[in-house]
């Protein structure tokens, strides 16, 4: 898949197709849904990234669920991470006594997630537990342990299933390595 843009030509190579997410998504479903027998779970998505992941992994989960949405600064236009974390938009409703899962798309240096822990634990949730689709632990700086892991994936930028490139290609069905090619 090669897609044009003003700047370069960006080639897209598939690391993990859509129905191996579709799999993954549908063990993790069940992994939970036995976690949490009897009980109901409130999935908290980290916009924008973990939405797609979100909506596909809550329809594996056959226990009784809400959904919640927060908002952290992201590294805007380029690769790297800005190194501060701050809350854009916070939940809606108080966490105290409830079964907690954080759903992010990729778990990278760690800062986020470690951010959202402290955070969140602050509140006094019953459990606090973490999914990611992804995880890159080779550029781990902050130690942080998810409950739910997808795919552990080698140091490479993704796109695809709700990752983004400068806000560009959450919409691809499969996850993706974007390579930047000059411009000829
Ligand atoms: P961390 O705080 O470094 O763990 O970064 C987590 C956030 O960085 C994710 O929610 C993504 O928005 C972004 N991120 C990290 N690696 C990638 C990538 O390979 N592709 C797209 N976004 C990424
Ligand atoms: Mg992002």
């Amino acid at each position: 898949m090669e897609i044009s843009t003003d700047r370069a030509k960006e080639a897209l190579h598939v690391m993990i197709d859509r129905n191996r997410i579709a799999a993954r998504v549908a063990e993790l479903g069940q992994q939970i849904t036995d976690d949490f027998a009897g009980q109901s779970i409130m999935l908290i998505g980290v916009l924008k990234g973990a939405c797609l992941f979100l909506s596909d992994l809550a329809r594996q989960i056959k226990t009784d669920a809400t959904f919640d949405f927060i908002a952290v600064s992201s590294y805007g236009g380029s690769k790297q991470s800005a190194g501060e974390v701050q809350l854009i938009k916070d939940v809606t409703g108080p966490l105290q006594n409830q079964n907690v899962i954080l759903v992010e798309d990729i778990l990278d240096t760690g800062l986020t997630l470690n951010f959202l822990k402290k955070l969140f634990l602050a509140r006094q949730p019953r459990t606090l537990k973490i999914a990611t689709l992804l995880d890159k632990p080779s550029r781990r700086i902050q130690p942080v342990d998810a409950d739910y892991v997808g795919f552990q994936i080698p140091n490479e930028f993704v796109v695809g299933y709700g990752l983004d490139y400068a806000e560009r290609y959450r919409n691809l069905p499969d996850i993706c390595i974007v390579a930047q090619e000059p411009p000829k």
